[in-house]
């Protein structure tokens, strides 16, 4: 048995994040997407196959703890709009790399590579802060105890080379996308659904640079629109800001597509989805940009399909009192 608050002590550290960008996600739709939320919130919790908590459960034995982690979320979003993109790329990180074990949390110490500098995070991935503000939140709640059996657990270790490895970079074609997607699992539909996450945060210069300057596959004055705030000079520049989706950049919408379709993506892997009429992704990218309905079935389906990526159960792992550390 474990009290409550035993039990938010031990609140592993990926629950504790992967509530933070579902609330996120809840956060960054436009509108009528609390019950959204929630479906997928609950479908989380749910997708751990061995663990005995049920979705009652932690709506009647816990509601604070839904409370708690949207409020933290909500605060942070208030001060920097960005922050819900930047956490929901944080969940993306984690589960390709050994699974969605919270390994994307830990820092580097003498014994322990950590991935926070691997290439594609690397003055990248931000949003650890709220993480850590969520943690804290999350283990000042108090109230009655109850057994807890299995449930997602954290990792003892983190993988460098597999950051640099799995997570695939902006350079990527559709192959390559497709390769490293089905490493993991998950199919073109899965891909060009996750894509879609892309509809709101932002990149760096660095990582859409080629493309503005050098790809065909990209409408002439918006490639001149990015170009203005990103030289073409490699190492000026390189963290200049630019919105991921053009024309509603904070908003969870299927813009994002029809962006591809007018050529306006901003990573050459955004854009690769819809670069050749013929291929299974441009029809998807097609049916998603037609109906928002549609796009948000298939993102919240695959998003739970990735967290289901090599969850720690049982004895496996451990639960972290700190995110950021090994115990
Ligand atoms: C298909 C393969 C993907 C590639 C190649 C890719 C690549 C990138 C790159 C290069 C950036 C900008 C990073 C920077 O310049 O600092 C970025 C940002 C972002 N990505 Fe992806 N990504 C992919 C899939 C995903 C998925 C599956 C998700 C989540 C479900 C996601 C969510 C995000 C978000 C929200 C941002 C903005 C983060 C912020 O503003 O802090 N991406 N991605
Ligand atoms: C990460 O970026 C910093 C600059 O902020 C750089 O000094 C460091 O070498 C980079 N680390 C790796 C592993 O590339
Ligand atoms: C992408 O595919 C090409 C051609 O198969 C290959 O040479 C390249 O190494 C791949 N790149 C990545 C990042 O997987
Ligand atoms: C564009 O391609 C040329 C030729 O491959 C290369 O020399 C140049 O560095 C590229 N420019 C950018 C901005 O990527
Ligand atoms: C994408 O478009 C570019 C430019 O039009 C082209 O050179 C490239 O081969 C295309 N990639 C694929 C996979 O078709
Ligand atoms: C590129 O985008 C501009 C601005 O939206 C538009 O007026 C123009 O027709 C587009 N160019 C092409 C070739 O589609």
């Amino acid at each position: 048995m474990h009290t409550l608050s035993s039990l938010f002590h031990n609140c592993p550290s990926y629950t504790v994040y992967a509530m933070a960008s579902s609330s996120n996600y809840f956060s960054s739709f436009s509108r009528a997407s609390l019950p959204l939320f929630f479906f997928f919130f609950l479908l989380l919790l749910h997708s751990d196959a061995s663990a005995k908590l049920s979705t009652d459960f932690y709506a009647q034995s816990c509601p604070q703890v839904f409370d708690t982690v949207k409020s933290v979320v909500k605060s942070a979003i208030n001060q920097e709009k960005r922050i819900g993109a930047s956490l929901l790329r944080l969940l993306f990180h984690d589960c390709f790399v050994l699974g969605c074990d919270a390994s994307v949390l830990l820092d580097d110490t003498p014994t322990l590579l950590g991935e926070k500098t691997a290439k594609p995070n690397n003055n990248s991935l931000r949003g650890f802060e709220v993480v850590d503000r969520i943690k804290t939140a999350v283990e000042k709640l108090n109230g009655p105890s109850w057994e807890v059996k299995l449930g997602r657990r954290d990792s003892r270790k983190a993988s460098f080379n597999k950051a640099n490895t799995d997570i695939p970079p902006p350079t990527s074609s559709l192959a390559n996308l497709t390769a490293a997607y089905a490493k993991k699992g998950l199919s073109v539909g899965d891909l060009v659904a996750l894509s879609g996450a892309h509809t709101i945060g932002k990149a760096r210069c660095i990582s859409f640079r080629d493309h503005i300057y050098n790809d065909t596959d990209i409408n002439g004055s918006f490639a001149k629109l990015r170009q203005a705030n990103c030289p073409c000079t490699s190492g000026s520049g390189d963290n200049n800001l630019a919105p991921l989706d053009l024309q509603t950049p904070t908003v969870f919408d299927n813009d994002y597509f029809n962006n591809l379709i007018s050529f306006k993506g901003l990573l050459h892997s955004d854009q690769e989805l819809y670069n050749t009429s013929g291929s299974s992704s441009a029809a998807l990218v097609k049916s998603y940009s037609r109906s928002t309905a549609a796009f948000f079935d298939g993102f919240v389906a695959a998003m739970i399909k990735m967290s289901d990526i090599r969850p720690l159960t049982g004895k496996r792992g451990e639960i972290r009192k700190n995110c950021r550390k090994v115990n």
